[in-house]
């Protein structure tokens, strides 16, 4: 089962996981995404997922249903919201769908026998840290409700991992996932004004927008812009596939980052998004984004040791797949 199967890394974990021959139950309630998703994601692939439905992860009865039509082996889940700006706006909110989505799925998951969860976590439960890079065992402190919604689902998988010896859940810590299907079908679409860096450059790039917002350059990092472990969409879907390969290693909770293990400033991307889309790509600096942090970059390295897996694609490749994206999808899924 993967919940939050139509997103942007939902997506992309769908076609990997097809192609590698398992049986995808979907759940999502599309709230920010598109229902064509489904199609692209099984004309990719060129076989039909298991099912679709409609649900939202915290309606409990409508999950229930679901476990009772299939015979689940695994929940990678996805679902969630996952705006920083947002989340200090409706703090709540992300309370209720974090937590509350990821604790009634844990509690249909048990009701029906079922032990095994990928989790996706993140990088900003580290918060605004010195460190650089990161390992797992740096401590967490997150500094806004969404990295603490995160942080509070981690708390919860290890208490149940502590309780229940017989769970076997791995938390995935995402860096800054960009890039989209090499093929253009697949790929980042926000609904209205993007938040995150990648899209907004591509809009810009493409004159959806007349300019790219540097949140502050006097930032103590080489050039002064803020530093980020970029890693590409298909290495973070490819990633999840070896960790359902790796679950049944052993028991408990094991947490790993996934990150490429090197700092991209904002504008070293800028320049890379333009060599890349042959665009010139106006940008001003403005005021630093509340809640932004200087620099968070992984150290890869569990990952390969536990797995000898480690993310491929370089930057270049995460603009050109980007700005491919953009340019087949201006408007997003919305035209078709
Ligand atoms: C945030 C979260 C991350 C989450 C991700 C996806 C933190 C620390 N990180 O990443 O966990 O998975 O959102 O929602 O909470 N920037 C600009 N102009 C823009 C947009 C961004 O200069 O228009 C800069 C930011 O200041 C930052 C960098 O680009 O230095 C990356 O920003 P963004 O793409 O929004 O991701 P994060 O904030 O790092």
């Amino acid at each position: 089962m993967v919940t939050g199967a139509t997103g942007f890394i939902g997506s992309h974990t769908c076609v990997e996981l097809l192609d590698h021959g398992y049986q995808v139950v979907v759940v999502d309630d599309f709230s920010n995404s598109s229902p064509q998703v489904v199609s692209r994601i099984q004309r990719l692939a060129g076989r039909f997922l298991d099912a679709v439905y409609k649900v939202d992860v915290r309606d409990r009865r409508a999950l229930s249903s679901v476990f009772d039509r299939h015979r689940v082996d695994a929940v990678v889940h996805f679902a969630a919201k996952k705006a920083v700006g947002e989340s200090v706006r409706l703090p709540v909110e992300y309370y209720d769908v974090n937590v509350g989505g990821t604790t009634a799925l844990l509690a249909t998951m048990h009701e029906h026998g079922v032990r095994r969860l990928v989790f996706s976590s993140s990088c900003s439960i580290y918060g605004d840290v010195d460190t650089s890079p990161l390992t797992e065992q740096d401590p967490a402190r997150p500094s806004n409700p969404y990295a603490a919604s995160k942080w509070t689902c981690e708390q919860m998988l290890a208490d149940v991992c502590r309780c229940r010896p017989d769970y076997t859940v791995l938390s995935l810590r995402y860096f800054n996932p960009v890039g989209a299907h090499p093929s253009g079908l697949l790929g980042e679409a926000p609904l209205g004004e993007p938040d995150n860096l990648m899209p907004y450059l591509a809009q810009v790039a493409a004159g959806r927008r007349e300019r790219l917002r540097v949140f502050g350059s006097d930032y103590a990092t080489a050039d002064g812009t803020g530093v980020r472990d970029y890693i590409h969409v298909m290495d973070v879907a490819e990633a999840h596939r070896i960790a359902l390969e790796h679950l049944g290693d052993s028991t408990g909770l094991r947490v790993f980052n996934l990150g490429v293990g090197s700092g991209t400033s904002v504008f070293e991307l800028l320049t890379a998004f333009g060599e890349v889309s042959g665009k010139t790509i106006p940008y001003e600096v403005v005021d630093r984004r509340p809640g932004d942090v200087t620099e968070l970059v992984a150290d890869p390295s569990a990952v390969t040791r536990e797995w000898g897996w480690r993310a491929s694609r370089d930057l270049a490749a995460m603009c050109r797949d980007a700005w491919r994206f953009q340019r087949l999808n201006p408007t997003g899924y919305a035209a078709g």
